[in-house]
């Protein structure tokens, strides 16, 4: 008679010790994954207590939803010092140039793309000029200029209703407030120059003596 336990004999022995063993291994921790385990967790969490609304209460904000993400961003038709335009601009562009006048804004100067593809009214509208326009030729209203950003640079734009490009202000509780695109850019000219750090090290100055 043959004594050799068969093949098929050994492989059931070994499944049946891998099954046990990870069965085990499931009881001591409970979760398959950490991914699991977060899910399982927070199912009973009902948010936090805690809010941001005294910190942001008075201040001027317009509630947003992009990407079926809502959050606030400072209004910025009170921070332009020149709105509204139609005080000037009350003619299109186009019979203000043809009147002759003097050139205005000379402290504004484009240095954003190259300027084959980007004017002055590649963002502004010279029919209307309170208001900005799209690519397309939508409106696009200035408290809302990070739609005309988002045309061109998309990464930032997602990155930034993530929250990942920006600044948060006031609390990191919600209601959520971040900053929109051009209190950081000017959007003339939106790149940062390199600059030293704000405070300069000392000690290594003198360690090098
Ligand atoms: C104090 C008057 C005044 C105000 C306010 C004003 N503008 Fe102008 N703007 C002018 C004049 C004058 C011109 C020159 C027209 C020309 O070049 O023939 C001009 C020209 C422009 C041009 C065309 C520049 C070019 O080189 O073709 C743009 C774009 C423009 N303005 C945008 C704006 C916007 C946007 C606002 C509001 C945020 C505004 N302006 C507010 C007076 C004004
Ligand atoms: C990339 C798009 C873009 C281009 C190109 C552009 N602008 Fe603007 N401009 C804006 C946006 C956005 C604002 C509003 C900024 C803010 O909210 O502070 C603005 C604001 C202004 C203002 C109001 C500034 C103030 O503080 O009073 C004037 C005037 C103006 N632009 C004129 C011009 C002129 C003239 C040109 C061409 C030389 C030009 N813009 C080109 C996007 C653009
Ligand atoms: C019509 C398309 C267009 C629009 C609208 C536009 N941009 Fe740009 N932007 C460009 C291009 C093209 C460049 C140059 C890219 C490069 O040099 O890599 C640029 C450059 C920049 C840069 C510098 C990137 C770097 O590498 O230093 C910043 C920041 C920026 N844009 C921000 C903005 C903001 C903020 C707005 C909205 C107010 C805006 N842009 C609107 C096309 C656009
Ligand atoms: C809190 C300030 C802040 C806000 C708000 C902000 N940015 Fe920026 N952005 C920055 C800084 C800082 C950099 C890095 C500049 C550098 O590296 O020189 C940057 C870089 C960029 C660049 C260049 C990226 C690269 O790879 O060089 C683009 C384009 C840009 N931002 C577009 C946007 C747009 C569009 C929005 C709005 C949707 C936005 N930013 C909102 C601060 C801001």
């Amino acid at each position: 008679m043959n004594t050799k336990p068969s093949i098929p004999f050994l492989c059931f022995c070994f499944f049946a010790i891998l099954f046990v063993s990870s069965c085990k291994n499931h009881k001591e921790d409970e979760y398959h994954s950490l991914t699991d385990k977060i899910k399982a967790e927070s199912k009973h969490y009902k948010g936090t207590s805690i809010s941001s609304e005294k910190y942001i209460n008075g201040l001027n904000l317009l509630e947003i939803t992009e990407n079926e993400i809502l959050f606030s961003i400072p209004n910025r038709k009170d921070e332009i010092k020149s709105f509204k335009c139609t005080e000037c601009h009350s003619k299109t562009l186009k019979k203000m140039h043809s009147a002759g006048l003097k050139k205005a804004h000379w402290n504004i100067k484009l240095n954003h793309a190259n300027q084959e593809v980007m004017n002055c009214v590649t963002c502004h509208n010279g029919d209307n000029m309170d208001n900005l326009k799209s690519l397309t030729t939508h409106t696009i209203d200035f408290n809302k200029s990070y739609k005309l950003c988002s045309q061109c640079h998309q990464k930032e734009y997602k990155d930034w209703i993530g929250g990942a490009h920006g600044k948060r202000i006031e609390s990191w509780a919600p209601p959520r407030v971040s900053m929109t695109c051009v209190n950081c850019h000017n959007p003339h000219s939106p790149s940062f120059d390199t600059k030293w750090p704000a405070r300069f090290n000392t000690q290594k100055v003198e360690e090098r003596k």
